[in-house]
């Protein structure tokens, strides 16, 4: 496994990390959580992802009551959660980045997980009714409390991020360091336009997230949908549409034959295709069971493969003309 610095700070996170996402808590309970998580981190993973939200609060107990289990050195991982959906519906509880519910949703999250702190707490979404200066200091707050060590977003506009940093140095406030977008083969325009400006200009990481876009990435679905793939998920129809796109799934087809010539499963190759963007701090991996994340991680021996000639290839089999870095 090989390190990247989180942006401009000075912690390093696993090129490749874990989340839990439709995983926990719904295909994995402990056991196999343990087995999941135990194969990434021997695999050296030191970064695993989640949010209050995931399979309803469920995904963070799952995932701690794993590491209870598997008694790892707190120093040696970083855990993660999100907050901006909420558990429960009504006023103050839902949608929202204001200070009550950034506090109590930390608190939740902290009890649900069995931390006394997460490494970094994102923003999921951002929130047009509560003044950005509110969520600043409130995240600030937690992390002087100790509840987190450094904060970030998720698929923020780049020019609320800006206004973010802008307030937390005006104020000598924590900033946030890092946004959490979606980025693979598929959807790659924000992350490659919107938000240069903020890796460029205020050195801002990225941990970024669905690399294989759900799946669809690793070519199992060009033959219809599999047993026991997200995509058979009941509550997850809303992805059929992406997993059974005749154009998508013939994108995949044409690129298996530039995997095959690397030696790659399309997996690992899609993976590490997303690791030759420098302003990706860690790419943020999905796994059903552990053989996946055995198979995943194995995609950093592919990293130094994509010559300007692959790179080209590919992106004339997705329509792009000139990726921008
Ligand atoms: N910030 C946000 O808004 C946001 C949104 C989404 C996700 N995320 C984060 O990003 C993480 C990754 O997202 P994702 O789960 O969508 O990632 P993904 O890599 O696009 O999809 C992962 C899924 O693909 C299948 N898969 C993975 N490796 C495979 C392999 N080698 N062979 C066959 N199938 C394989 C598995 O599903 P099946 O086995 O069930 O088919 C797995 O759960 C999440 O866990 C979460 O932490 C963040």
């Amino acid at each position: 496994m090989k390190y990247r610095h989180l942006g401009q700070t000075g912690l390093q996170v696993s090129e490749l990390s874990l989340g839990s996402w439709v995983t926990f808590g719904v295909q994995a309970e402990v056991p196999a959580a343990v087995e999941i998580m135990a194969a990434a981190y021997d695999s050296g993973v030191n970064f695993f992802d989640n949010a209050e939200v995931y399979a309803g609060g469920k995904s963070e107990e799952v995932m701690g009551a794993a590491l209870k289990q598997l008694g790892w050195r707190r120093g040696s991982y970083l855990v993660s959660t999100k907050i901006y959906w909420g558990l429960h519906d009504g006023p103050n509880e839902q949608n929202t980045l204001n200070r009550k519910r950034l506090i109590e949703g930390i608190n939740g999250s902290l009890q649900r997980l069995r931390l006394e702190y997460v490494d970094l707490l994102f923003c999921h979404r951002s929130d047009p009714t509560t003044p950005i200066e509110e969520t600043v200091w409130a995240m600030h707050n937690i992390i002087e409390w100790g509840k987190a060590l450094y904060w970030g977003t998720s698929e923020w506009a780049a020019a609320e991020i800006a206004s973010a940093i802008e307030i937390a140095e005006r104020h000598h406030l924590h900033k946030p360091v890092v946004e959490q977008p979606q980025y693979n083969l598929f959807e790659r325009e924000r992350f490659s336009q919107e938000y240069q400006r903020v890796y460029r200009e205020y050195g801002y990481g990225s941990t970024t997230w669905s690399p294989l876009a759900s799946g669809l990435l690793t070519g199992k679905y060009n033959q219809g949908i599999p047993d026991n793939s997200r995509g058979t998920l009941k509550g997850y129809e809303w992805l059929h549409d992406q997993l059974t796109d005749k154009e998508k799934l013939a994108r995949v087809a044409a690129l298996a034959p530039l995997a095959e010539k690397m030696g790659a499963s399309l997996a690992q190759f899609s993976l590490a295709w997303c690791l030759q963007n420098p302003y990706v701090s860690s790419v943020i991996t999905g796994a059903s069971r552990a053989a996946q994340v055995e198979e995943n991680m194995k995609a950093i021996e592919f990293t130094d493969k994509f010559t300007p000639g692959v790179m080209g290839q590919i992106d004339e089999i997705f329509g792009v003309e000139q990726e921008e870095e």
